[in-house]
């Protein structure tokens, strides 16, 4: 069980969306203490059914009327949901594109001020593994859904300039129970620093725009967070512990993209349609 720190207070009512989905599940035990409502929000089914001190709403993010009536009497949102791996286009457009847009615009009219952003490294996907980024560094998604992401980051740039709505877009390495391959060592963000990283997202004051990288304390990571630092998040837990069985797979060939890209085998998705 999460514990909160005495300092903070729990917001009235936090909204999770994604909230069926394979954090959304792990978010909804480790968000409780931060909020004295938690309402959860998914497209497909969520089980159990509400607890004490939760509220659960189906709603598919493509319909604007729907998210409008989903974000009223909320004071912060966790933006978890969507298409989260590479899909047709028009598979992504819906909860991806539309949805973020319906999210800010009902955030907007009901007067939410803060926003976290489940961004994706896939927003940066095409770089090498040998390359380091901050968050200035200029994005190379590495497909729609790597794109659905760049434009939600641009979204909360442009409500936070134009109507002051606060958003910290994390872009999340690879955040399981452990890391599955060799890239995941570099991208890995274990649930414990994930939980801490969202805690600092609601509660830092004057976050703007705030662009950070998801990782845990990983022995060689490829993302620099010196531009998140006022976040205070500092993660306690490292693949390393995991190396021994992750080197007993087999090397990658040389040309894999999961050995190249830090989108790994993302870059090589598609093209999709062509028949
Ligand atoms: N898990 C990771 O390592 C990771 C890495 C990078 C980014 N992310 C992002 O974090 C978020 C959660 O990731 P996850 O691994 O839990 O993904 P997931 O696919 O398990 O969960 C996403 C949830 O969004 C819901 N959803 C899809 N379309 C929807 C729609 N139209 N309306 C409403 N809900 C809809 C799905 O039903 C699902 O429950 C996603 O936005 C994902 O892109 C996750």
């Amino acid at each position: 069980m999460t514990t909160i720190s005495s300092e903070l207070r729990p917001f009235n009512r936090l909204l999770l969306t994604g909230a069926a989905g394979g954090l959304g599940k792990v978010l909804r035990e480790r968000l409780r203490p931060y909020a004295n409502i938690l309402r959860l929000s998914d497209i497909g089914e969520m089980a159990p059914a509400a607890g004490p001190h939760e509220e659960v709403v189906r709603c598919d993010l493509a319909d604007k009327a729907a998210v409008h009536q989903l974000i009223e009497g909320v004071d912060a949102i966790l933006h978890f949901g969507g298409v989260s791996v590479e899909r047709p286009f028009e598979e992504i457009l819906g909860a991806n594109i539309c949805g973020v847009f319906h999210v800010y615009e009902a955030a907007r009219r009901h007067g939410v001020k803060r926003v976290v952003f489940a961004s994706s490294n896939h927003v940066i996907g095409f770089y090498k593994q040998d390359e380091h980024l901050d968050a200035n560094c200029l994005r190379r998604p590495d497909g729609y859904y790597g794109l659905s992401k760049s434009y939600g980051e641009d979204m909360a740039s442009f409500y936070f300039d134009r109507y002051g709505i606060e958003t910290v877009s994390i872009r999340i390495g690879s955040s399981f129970p452990e890391p599955a391959n060799r890239r995941m060592m570099s991208t890995w963000l274990s649930y414990d620093d994930l939980t801490h990283l969202l805690e600092r997202c609601l509660y830092t004051e004057n976050v703007g725009h705030t662009v950070v990288y998801g990782m845990s304390d990983n022995r060689d990571v490829w993302w620099d967070n010196s531009q998140a630092a006022h976040l205070g998040f500092k993660p306690k837990d490292s693949s390393e512990v995991f190396r021994d069985k992750v080197e007993a797979q087999p090397m990658p060939a040389a040309d894999d993209p999961a050995r190249i890209y830090q989108g790994g085998a993302f870059v090589a998705a598609g093209p999709f349609g062509d028949d």
